[in-house]
């Protein structure tokens, strides 16, 4: 049988991995990858995926997820989506690094073991720097110092080993910093005080950002399915109220509401609920809020402001730009990460200027910002720096 008869006898359905070279011309801007690599190690049980969407603006950044996926198509589709999801918060929190993200397929509490993490560390020093990791959902800062023992391009380690640790932190001051942006824009004051906030998901992200809005002078309203969460919250801030569900957050006459757990708070019902209760502002910390297009227009059209998630939740990456770029120059310094993820409020309020003045919604303007940058940026390339390789 010919190359030809053996593809037009199987003839598969154009399946995810097609959108691995997918183009403009395919009317799917920057959907295409750069590069994909698929890393077996037989020995230790490793099966991961490494995404680079992009690198147009310098070595992907991303962190590693750990998740027990229901077949290596879904981990491919979310590695994908996530690397892609990489290359615009970095390119919009001003960072001179590209897109990628890493997943590792198995349950992170029964499959992870040092021979594992190692392998993983030594797939991603094959990269030699094009990929650079970090934690995500399922990977830890105590992961990461375990990668490193094999690899160069891993951040999010341990302050022992030199790294930032824990970039909850950050991540949740530069979801206030976005909040009080929103707040100047629907307000005319940077203050949540006396604005009724509510946080769904009070986890690593979400207990710091209720500290943040209880010292601003907000009423905060919180849920989260673990209760060991609420309590946690309950005690360090006895004024908090607690709901028993989102749905009850969604009523609860919010003037913000902050998405601080999974994916896809956003959909239709909950948008209905928020318009409903005549919510002014959704600004929160999870990533990939809206569950499918077109719910930014219906936000929009309810006159809910929405702050994008990638843009107001980019404080940790800044804190793990910041331990990479350091790496050689004294190392990782608190102060100036924050600093730079104080920009948030800022580039929050020119997102929301740039949509009014262009007639579309936030998300869009964010999206546009970041692929102008990401291509100006890239263009620079083409400036010969004598005795330097191009890139
Ligand atoms: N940690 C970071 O630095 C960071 C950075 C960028 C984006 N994010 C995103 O922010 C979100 C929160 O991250 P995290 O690190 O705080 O995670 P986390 O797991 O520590 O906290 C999430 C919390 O949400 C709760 N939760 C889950 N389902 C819920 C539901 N249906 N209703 C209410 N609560 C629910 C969990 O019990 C948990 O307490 C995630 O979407 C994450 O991807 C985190």
């Amino acid at each position: 049988m010919t190359d030809v008869q053996t593809l037009s006898a199987s003839h598969p359905a154009p399946g995810v991995l097609s959108r691995i070279f997918r183009t403009e011309q395919d009317g799917a801007p920057n959907d295409g990858h750069e590069q994909v690599v698929l890393c077996h190690d037989r020995a230790s049980g490793l099966k991961a995926i490494i995404a680079i969407h992009s690198t147009a603006l310098g070595p992907a950044l991303g962190g590693t997820r750990f998740f027990p996926y229901v077949s290596e198509e879904a981990a491919l589709e979310d590695a994908l989506n996530l690397s892609r999801g990489m290359s615009y918060k970095n390119a919009l929190a001003g960072l001179d690094l590209g897109g990628g993200k890493a997943v590792i397929i198995g349950d992170p509490n029964t499959a992870k073991n040092e021979a594992m993490l190692r392998a993983y560390g030594r797939f991603v020093q094959s990269l030699r720097g094009r990929y650079v990791t970090a934690c995500d959902v399922g990977t830890y800062v105590q992961d990461m110092d375990v990668v490193a023992r094999e690899c160069d391009y891993v951040t999010g380690r341990s302050p022992e080993q030199g790294g930032a640790g824990d970039s909850s932190v950050l991540t949740a001051f530069g979801v206030f910093q976005g909040m009080r942006a929103s707040a100047q824009a629907s307000w005319g004051q940077p203050t949540l005080r006396g604005r009724r906030v509510g946080v769904a998901g009070v986890g690593k992200v979400g207990h710091y950002l209720v500290g943040h809005l209880v010292a601003d002078g907000a009423t905060v309203v919180i849920t989260d399915v673990s209760e060991a969460a609420v309590n946690r919250v309950r005690a360090a801030y006895p004024d908090v109220e607690v709901v028993a569900d989102t749905a009850a957050l969604l009523q609860a006459r919010l003037d913000v509401y902050a998405p601080c757990a999974l994916g896809g708070a956003l959909d239709d019902h909950t948008v209905g609920a928020l318009g409903a209760a005549g919510t002014a502002v959704v600004c929160g910390a999870a990533n990939n809020q809206l569950a499918h297009p077109g719910v930014e227009k219906d936000l929009a059209g309810r006159g809910i402001l929405y702050a994008p998630d990638y843009l107001v939740n980019s404080g940790g990456v800044i804190q793990v730009a910041d331990e990479f770029e350091s790496q050689h120059k004294g190392g990782y310094n608190f102060d100036r990460a924050k600093t730079k993820a104080t920009k948030i409020f800022d580039t929050t309020l020119e997102i929301f200027t740039r949509a009014t003045a262009d007639g579309v919604p936030p998300a869009v303007a964010a999206d546009r910002l970041a692929e102008k940058r990401m291509r100006e940026i890239s263009a620079l390339r083409s400036v010969l720096l004598p005795g330097a390789r191009q890139g």
